[in-house]
């Protein structure tokens, strides 16, 4: 008998342009993924309420994520690639693990107080109940890997703590959830001028989006924070040296990072020749994926299809679980 192949889940949301840390963080581990496991990935439309309320845009931005996946080597005949709002039984298991959720602990969500201090205006339930959702999206699967960067780490701790309060109350019915990445850690790709992260709607000019032209790309990289370089040799770097580092790391050849680590080391780094360097390899690792990208998006049809077929599978296994969840709570009553 075939050994039946792990779950993995993952979910990105449509509010902006794809940028190097989605890709990194996610994308890049869901293409790998793929080919070994069952996977459900998954366009995040209904988390983009939480702070985009205006739908106006969002079925060209749904297009345009499910279009920069693709580009990045996504197969949609491999991984059921779906639109979260497609998938009604998300908002039953939703509503039960709201039950199980505490005021208290959503509070002190890490995002939930980003978002507070972002839109003052617009702390609304569904803000703080962010987690309890993702939680949905993943539980509603069974999934037990969940491929994302650093910046999700809580909200998959609280997915756990809230598949083992539904096992404990209810009986054994979730697999614990985990945060994956290949490569141990998970990661964080920091933005350009050395303050946070690489961001889909904030901080946009230290930002480098897969559909950016290479002139933008060249413009950003040049401007990236640097100083007069280390007068000491193998002086630990600055965290905004390290962060240009990590991002050669990302795309150059294992040579080219080599040679300017030990000229960091021997105190003669020209940071000018570095950045043209890093700039001129991304603009080769990034120039492939817009150009594809962006034939996809102009085949609205194709991405029709691929919705519908993502979104019929997600259907089947959302399904299934849900009649579990219902018989364990003893929600049968006929
Ligand atoms: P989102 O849309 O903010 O980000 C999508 C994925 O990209 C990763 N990421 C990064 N990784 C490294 N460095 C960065 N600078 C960086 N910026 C973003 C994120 O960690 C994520 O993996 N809440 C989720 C969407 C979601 C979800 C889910 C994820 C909804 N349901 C279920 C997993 C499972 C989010 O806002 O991702």
């Amino acid at each position: 008998m075939a050994a039946t192949k792990k779950i993995v889940m993952s979910g990105i949301r449509p509010t902006g342009f794809l940028h190097l840390g989605n890709y990194f963080g996610a994308v890049r581990n869901y293409v790998r993924m793929q080919d070994e496991f069952e996977c459900y990935f998954m366009v995040a439309d209904l988390h983009s309420l939480t702070t985009h309320p205006d739908t106006k845009e969002l079925k060209g931005n749904i297009q345009r994520v499910l279009a920069e996946n693709i580009a990045c080597g996504l197969d949609p005949d491999k991984a059921a690639f779906y639109c979260q709002s497609h998938i009604y039984e998300t908002s039953e298991l939703y509503l039960y693990l709201n039950m199980l959720a505490y005021k208290g602990e959503l509070e002190k969500t890490v995002t939930f107080k980003d978002k507070v201090r972002l839109q003052p205006d617009n702390v609304n339930a569904g803000l703080l109940t962010y987690p309890v959702l993702q939680a949905a999206d993943i539980l509603l699967h069974r999934a037990e890997l969940v491929p994302v960067g650093k910046d999700q780490e809580q909200h998959l701790e609280m997915a756990r703590n809230f598949a083992n309060r539904f096992n404990h109350r209810y009986g054994e019915t979730f697999p614990e959830p985990q945060a994956f990445n290949y490569g141990e850690e998970l990661i964080k790709v920091p933005s350009l001028d050395g303050a946070g992260k690489m961001s889909k709607s904030e901080n946009q000019m230290a930002t480098l989006y897969l559909s950016d032209d290479d002139d933008s790309i060249r413009k950003k990289v040049m401007k990236a924070k640097t100083d007069a370089g280390p007068s000491v040799p193998n002086a630990a770097k600055p965290d905004y040296i390290q962060n240009l580092f990590l991002l050669m790391q990302l795309v150059s050849s294992t040579e080219v990072m080599q040679k300017y680590d030990a000229a960091y080391n021997a105190c003669t780094i020209r940071y000018g020749d570095m950045k043209k360097q890093l700039a001129e390899d991304m603009v080769r690792f990034i120039a492939p994926i817009r150009e594809k990208a962006e034939a996809i998006r102009n085949d609205e049809r194709y991405l029709q299809e691929v919705m519908e077929k993502g979104m019929e599978k997600a259907r089947r296994s959302a399904r299934a679980t849900m009649e579990q969840v219902r018989e364990a709570m003893g929600l049968n009553y006929f």
